[in-house]
């Protein structure tokens, strides 16, 4: 969603502004600018791209030692220049903000009183009336910013200069993530470590209700009740290589063709940990999960998806209850807490505002184990959490989740195998088994992807319709969840799923021959139920396109276009389908010529409700 750089240093930090920009553009955003200091308060913004707002910069000359940035993704007011950030108060505060401040009416009511007219319909302008206001009561900038804050409610990552002030930048952090970057004479803030990691790798996540001074020699951190705080200096590990397309058209390609390398970097961590082993997530991890008799799985979107494929796994590995729930509805569910359940959280940007609230519930309700899979380090919900598993994925930049999912399902199959080696219902035998399943898996997916130009022909036919349908069974139905997600996020072909048997209980009226329809159907205990279903579908005049592996025996014939996917891969199958079905939603997007990496409205990590 939005997101924030701000440097201080002895050079004209313009260019590394525009460049943080750049880089945090794949978080989604439909407005950029910037505010500078030097002499007075200078500020671009513009509606659209960053490229737009860049050349407005560099046609009106800004240069300074001293700015701020931001990429805005629309909550309060429309997508208009005037509610795009920087927002200035008096021409002297300049302001950028991420996150919603719940009670700015009240805040713009009193500051109208005051005397301040406001120029926006952005619930972030009230912030910068505000520190302008205690400034002008003879506060500096560091106070009135501390001062400001403690009135606010909701969530916020602010960055703030002021033109009396151009030896420094301050910076507060309140449920929204924000570092501090160090360089040598200079220094940086920004929401997300790959905004400044072409200037510096050593970073400092401030923490909830911090805030801080950044000068060009130093920083100095404060914590809720304005107290100097230390905090622990990072050195990021984030490549460059992530950030940066290389010979791809789009990240999400690039992402699709690196799970192989993404998933054997994952299933490493199991390697090094000897196999599924407590110590794969945190040092208090056997105490931890030794008594866990339920499972509770939290998050969004794909990450839910992911979590539904664990629920298979846990349960018939396992042999423990687990339910799933979108987090967004959990957080409002009365739940009936059980002290011995384990509640994972799923998330790729471990910044997901309903997850993390769907934990903090959890947590208020008693339960301590609590588990995050997340792909970012030191991010919101790992930190809130008792035990850890970090994907290794490295940065994943496309809006749509590709190796994040199949990474994140990697982690929960090492899940669903130590929670029953735990429990004693894991044999060695067993355990060498899913060992050696887990070993092939890359290999697989290559294979998977190996099917790339037959899915493009698939893939252009789908672009001319309107709707579609998708459809498994068992622990492949997530899997027609995913593809169905990813085809309408990114293509905006609306497309449904559903368990193959639920089909003539309505969907099925949907089906003639304008409607695809897409089948999971590898060798399962499944396979004969899925070849009914789509007997069924046949009969209604439906164009089947059927995913199926060498074993299942699937003809072609009028209506209904096969593709192989590999061999039984057993139980990872769900890993080796995702990937057929995310490159089917890419190459429509690309006939469709739709943003793939940033389809319309939507942002790479939701950080509001
Ligand atoms: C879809 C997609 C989203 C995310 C969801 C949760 O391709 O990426 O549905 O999966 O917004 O995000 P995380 O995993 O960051 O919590």
């Amino acid at each position: 969603m939005c997101g924030i750089v701000g440097a201080i240093a002895d050079r004209d930090v313009v260019p590394l502004l525009i460049d943080g920009l750049k880089r945090l553009e794949y978080r989604g955003y439909d407005s950029a600018g910037l505010a500078v200091v030097d002499g007075e308060v200078r500020r671009v913004r513009r509606t659209g791209r960053v490229a737009e707002m860049e050349a407005a910069a560099q046609a009106e000359g800004f240069r300074a030692a001293l700015g701020i940035g931001h990429t805005r993704w629309a909550t309060h007011g429309g997508v208009t220049e005037s509610n795009a950030h920087p927002h200035i108060s008096h021409g002297e505060i300049a302001l950028v903000h991420n996150g919603i401040i719940e009670n700015h009416e009240q805040q713009r009511e009193r500051l109208r009183a005051l005397g301040y007219a406001f120029e926006s319909q952005t619930d972030t302008e009230v912030i910068a009336h505000l520190i302008h206001h205690y400034r002008s009561q003879g506060d500096d900038l560091l106070a009135a910013l501390q001062r400001a804050v403690r009135e606010l409610d909701g969530a916020y990552a602010l960055a703030v200069v002021d033109k009396r002030e151009p030896g420094r930048l301050v910076a507060a952090r309140m449920g929204c993530p924000l570092l501090v970057g160090l360089g040598e004479g200079e220094n940086f803030v920004a929401s997300d470590v790959s905004a400044i990691v072409s200037v510096t790798r050593r970073v400092i996540y401030l923490e909830e209700g911090d805030t801080a001074e950044v000068t060009r020699q130093g920083v100095r951190i404060f914590d809720a009740e304005g107290r100097p705080a230390q905090r622990e200096v990072h050195v990021s590990d984030v490549s460059l290589a992530s950030l940066e397309l290389g010979p791809y058209r789009h990240f999400m390609q690039k992402e699709i063709h690196e799970q192989p390398r993404a998933i054997a970097d994952t299933i490493e961590a199991v390697v090094d940990a000897g196999g599924f082993s407590p110590a794969l997530f945190g040092a208090d991890a056997q105490a931890l999960l030794r008594d866990v008799d339920r499972v509770q799985i939290l998050a969004c979107g794909t990450s839910h998806y992911a979590g539904l494929v664990a629920r298979y796994w846990i349960e018939a590995i396992a042999g423990i209850p687990c339910a799933v729930d979108i987090a967004s509805e959990y957080r409002y569910r009365k739940v009936v807490a059980d002290p011995r359940q384990l509640v994972v959280t799923i998330s790729q940007s471990g910044e997901t505002l309903d997850t993390m609230e769907a934990l903090k519930y959890a947590k208020s309700l008693g339960h301590a184990k609590t588990l995050a899979i997340c792909n970012v380090p030191e991010s919101a919900i790992p930190r809130a959490s008792a035990l850890v598993f970090y994907t290794r994925a490295g940065a994943e930049i496309g809006v749509a989740s590709t190796k994040a999912f199949t990474t994140q399902l990697v982690a929960l199959f090492a899940l669903a195998g130590t929670l029953a080696r735990l429990r004693g219902a894991l044999t060695e035998a067993q355990q060498a088994e899913y060992l050696e399943a887990l070993r092939h898996l890359p290999g697989s997916v290559q294979h998977a992807l190996n099917l790339e130009p037959q899915i493009v022909a698939w893939a252009e036919r789908f672009a001319t319709k309107e709707h579609a349908l998708f459809l498994g069974r068992g622990v492949h139905y997530p899997i027609a969840l995913e593809g169905a997600l990813k085809l309408k996020e990114i293509s905006y072909i609306h497309a449904e799923a559903y368990p193959a048997g639920e089909l003539k209980h309505g969907p099925l009226a949907l089906v003639d021959s304008e409607m695809p329809v897409v089948v999971i159907a590898p060798n399962d205990s499944l396979l004969e139920k899925v070849k009914s279903n789509i007997q069924e579908v046949r009969a209604r005049g439906g164009e089947m396109f059927v995913f199926a592996d060498a074993d299942s025996h699937f003809g072609e014939s009028e209506g209904v276009h096969v593709i192989r996917t590999p061999r039984h891969v057993g139980v990872l199958s769900p890993v080796v389908h995702a990937i057929p079905v995310q490159l089917l939603a890419y190459h429509a997007a690309l006939a469709r010529g739709t943003d793939v990496d940033k389809p319309r409205n939507l942002a790479k990590s939701v950080t509001v409700e």
